[in-house]
């Protein structure tokens, strides 16, 4: 990707700008704490120029672990009035496992053990590896345990936010069946940053908090929380996440010299289980799973494709994927109106919005992670295109946190972090 070395720089200090002293915010106004998944990439990021600070931000982020194992979606390491809900509201201190410094009470998708494992690889680091290498098992154990609804070793999430992206219209049906009964007032801060147009509806924000509540009534407890969540489901994304992640942190108990059985367990739970609980044969799709309902959510968006990122789609089902649906211009390729892959959301889904967060726009984590998917499989062309797109939406229109597929406006925060880090991922790795 030699046309665009201008980048690098500017995506540099964008990654310095956003560093609020020993962890790295995912934007510099609306975002001003640390969250789980960004922090990871941030930390690949920052491994291309900086691998003190990049293992830094790990740290900073595995502070913020529970005893019970979990990393939570979001370590509030100082006061800030611009971001709702605030530690307050969360109240985790009313679980024994909960950390001294203030978290959320929920999670976010484990990309961090393929983080520690991709900058290892090419910058060997073992002592920072024997240093994570028991929190990053403990959080995984929690996945396959404590989010294990099933028996299937499949992990299921409670909340939207913990899928990393929280207005897909994979969830609508599933919060549309919840009756918020009692929403504790509060006041939304995220609108205060950017246009409403480009953020959720208050209705989908009013559950969000609603959730959130119950949680908070509950404490936390991770039997009462699978028991009592009104929103139980299975992710196809975050699963395909947690696979890979579980192969990633396979291979670093294997240079540590660390048994694999428990580990060897869950992968092998994992290959059992994901195909028959996520594959439809029919659309040649993969569907997310409403547990309450007890039905596949049957709504196309791009993370039908993050089984190719886990390696656990088998060739049959890759070529549909990519041939019925990924080059398919009513669904996901460019067509007169569309020009940048990878619309989060299929253009037939009636919910289809260019401009709003999850439901249309790109984003530069998506095409990152599909990216890597396609070329498991073979399909390089495919993978460089969404790279070039990425590249190019960047140069345009800056590092912004989303895209409008239809001409590459820039949307959501400015500087952001992910954009930044996965630009020099995509520069910068051999
Ligand atoms: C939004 C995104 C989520 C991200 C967070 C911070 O909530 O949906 O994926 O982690 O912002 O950037």
């Amino acid at each position: 990707m030699s046309r665009y070395p201008d980048l690098v720089q500017p995506a540099q200090q964008v990654l310095r700008a956003n560093d609020a002293g020993g962890f790295t915010k995912p934007g510099p106004h609306q975002y001003p704490h640390q969250w789980n998944w960004d922090s990871a990439l941030i930390a690949l990021g920052l491994s291309h120029f900086d691998l003190p600070r990049g293992l830094a931000e790990i740290r900073a982020l595995l502070s913020g672990q529970w005893r019970n194992g979990m990393i939570p979606h979001l370590v509030y390491h100082r006061e800030s009035n611009h971001y709702f809900p605030d530690p307050g509201f969360w109240q985790i201190e009313e679980n024994p496992d909960a950390p001294p410094v203030a978290t959320s009470g929920i999670t976010q998708p484990p990309l961090l053990a393929t983080v520690v494992r991709r900058i290892h690889e090419r910058t060997p680091i073992p002592a920072f590896v024997a240093e994570v290498y028991r929190p990053l098992l403990a959080w995984h154990r929690w996945l396959h345990t404590a989010r294990d609804a099933d028996g299937t070793g499949l992990a299921c999430l409670i909340h939207p936010w913990e899928s990393g992206t929280g207005d897909s219209p994979r969830w609508l049906a599933a919060l549309a069946n919840i009756t918020p009964t009692h929403v504790p007032t509060y006041q939304r801060r995220d609108t205060r940053h950017v246009a409403a147009a480009e953020r959720p509806f208050d209705d989908d924000y009013d559950r969000f908090i609603y959730l959130i509540d119950i949680f908070r009534k509950q404490r936390y407890n991770p039997g009462a929380l699978l028991a009592h969540s009104p929103f139980l489901v299975q992710d196809v994304l975050f699963n395909s996440i947690l696979y890979r992640a579980d192969e990633d942190l396979r291979s670093l108990a294997l240079e540590l010299g660390e048994g694999t059985d428990e580990i060897d367990s869950w992968l092998e739970q994992m290959r059992r289980n994901f195909n028959a609980r996520f594959w439809d044969e029919e659309a040649g799709l993969y569907f997310d799973y409403d547990m309450r309902a007890g039905r596949p959510i049957r709504v196309n968006t791009a993370a039908t494709f993050l089984p190719l990122y886990a390696g656990l789609a088998d060739t049959y089902q890759a070529r549909r994927l990519v041939e019925e649906h990924l080059e398919n211009p009513d669904e996901y390729a460019p067509d007169d109106e569309v020009r940048y892959r990878l619309t989060t959301t299929s253009k037939r889904e009636p919910t289809w919005d260019g401009r709003r967060y999850w439901r249309g726009p790109v984003w530069i984590i998506l095409n990152w992670l599909v990216a890597e998917g396609l070329r498991r499989y073979g399909y390089d062309t495919l993978a460089a295109a969404l790279t070039r797109d990425s590249l190019a939406l960047i140069a345009q229109s800056g590092f912004r946190e989303y895209y409008d597929p239809r001409d590459g406006t820039g949307l959501g925060s400015i500087r952001f972090s992910w954009s930044a880090a996965l630009a020099l991922e995509f520069l910068m790795a051999s």
